[in-house]
């Protein structure tokens, strides 16, 4: 692999921890043939949770680190826990020290105070062609479709080394040739809002690490963030196209393209697959985290009363700070938390059961938190419990 002047300082002459990133980097290059290592504009890390790295992943960040600030915008992904209000989520006092210790070392690196796996709700948003390197595959594949960037589907360490160099291999998805669509999915139905959870959990099974392309479909920028986390669970995906919608749709079909009809059933048979609780200990909404419009259509549903169990409702500080009225109409019947998810909070300590609206979090809550499901839109999530 071909490395510029600027490489090659930083991988003999950078810091013990700049040295390392630009390792990791050469080895990642050269497993996927890579013929250069390309600037990125900015970057998304996944592995902030204590619950997901562990004390291993706090030793290899807190390696990496040293002697390295980030050389580009870099955000991350949710922690275990809401730091203001995780009394109420029952963390416990060794889990909220070791989570504190990882929010110092990112901190201490320059990544952004962001915890969020919606990166591009809170400015981090890059335009299209541009070249980044983001980790957490809901927000891969939002980052390469609904915004036309460029990005692998990262894992937290090769994001992390992208943030300390700047640079990440040029394979892949960076390239235009490969971002041609693979399966054409034809809906023989009109797809409604709570539809888009299963349609891309449908279509990343069929998929597996291929670009599913979507023909006659109308979707909302929400629409599309729940599809992204979907693809992204029950496939490898990274990327999907909407004709007519997405920026890299232009770019048609590969050559010998599979053709599939999706039919009404194939979205119910999904449902019906994670549907396993009728009685639900919580009721999380905000699977990736929910923009300022999400919170206010659910503040506005709340506003006729809620008798359910639980609700939480997982957002950034930031996006909660565009929306005060509707967080605190939400607070009144729920919780709002900040910086953290059902998934990589320690949920399996106190519940059994979770509704939710998020094809992403039925697909893992029962894996990596010990849940049984009960899925639905939004409306009918609070109507049933109202
Ligand atoms: Fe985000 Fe957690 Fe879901 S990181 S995509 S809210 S599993």
């Amino acid at each position: 692999m071909e490395l510029t002047k600027e490489q090659e300082n930083l991988l003999n002459e950078g810091s013990h921890g700049e040295k390392k990133a630009m390792e990791l980097l050469i080895a990642l290059g050269r497993v996927y043939d890579a013929s250069d290592l390309i600037p990125v504009t900015s970057t998304h890390i996944s592995g902030a949770s204590y619950k997901t790295i562990g004390d291993p992943g706090m030793e290899f960040l807190s390696d990496i680190s040293q002697g390295c600030r980030t050389k580009v915008r870099s955000t991350v992904n949710p922690i275990g826990m809401d730091r203001k209000r995780y009394d109420e989520m029952r963390v416990r006092e060794e889990f909220a020290a070791k989570q504190n210790d990882i929010i110092r070392l990112y901190e201490n690196l320059g990544v952004e105070n962001s915890w969020t796996c919606t990166p591009y709700l809170i400015g981090n948003r890059p335009g299209v062609g541009e070249h980044v390197s983001w980790a957490e595959s809901s927000a891969v594949v939002f980052a390469n479709s609904v915004l036309g960037a460029r990005t692998n589907r990262e894992g937290g360490p090769s994001a992390l080394a992208s943030s300390i160099t700047g640079f990440t291999p040029n394979y892949g998805l960076h390239k235009e040739e490969n971002r041609r669509g693979d399966v054409l999915f034809e809906l023989e139905f009109e797809v409604s809002e709570g539809d888009f959870a299963s349609l891309g959990y449908f279509a990343g099974k069929i998929c597996g690490d291929r670009i599913p392309y979507f023909r006659r479909l109308s979707a909302t920028e929400d629409d599309l963030k729940s599809m992204s986390a979907s693809l992204a669970s029950s496939g490898s995906v990274s990327m999907f196209h909407v004709e007519g919608l997405t920026p890299d749709g232009s770019l048609g079909l590969k050559e010998g393209y599979e053709k599939v009809q999706v039919e009404r059933k194939d979205l119910e048979d999904v449902e019906n697959e994670w549907n396993t609780s009728e009685e639900p200990d919580l009721v999380a909404i905000g699977c990736p985290h929910c923009s300022a419009g999400e919170l206010k259509k659910l503040a506005g549903m709340l506003k006729k009363g809620w008798n359910g169990p639980e609700l939480w409702a997982c957002t950034s500080e930031a996006v909660s700070k565009q929306v005060p009225e509707a967080v605190e109409i939400i607070n009144e019947h729920g919780k709002v938390l900040c910086d953290t998810c059902v998934v990589v909070s320690s949920v399996e300590d106190f519940s059994e059961a979770i509704a939710t609206n998020s094809g992403k979090a039925s697909t893992y809550l029962p894996s990596l938190c010990k849940q049984r499901i009960m899925f639905s839109d939004m409306e009918t999530l609070v109507r049933r419990f109202r």
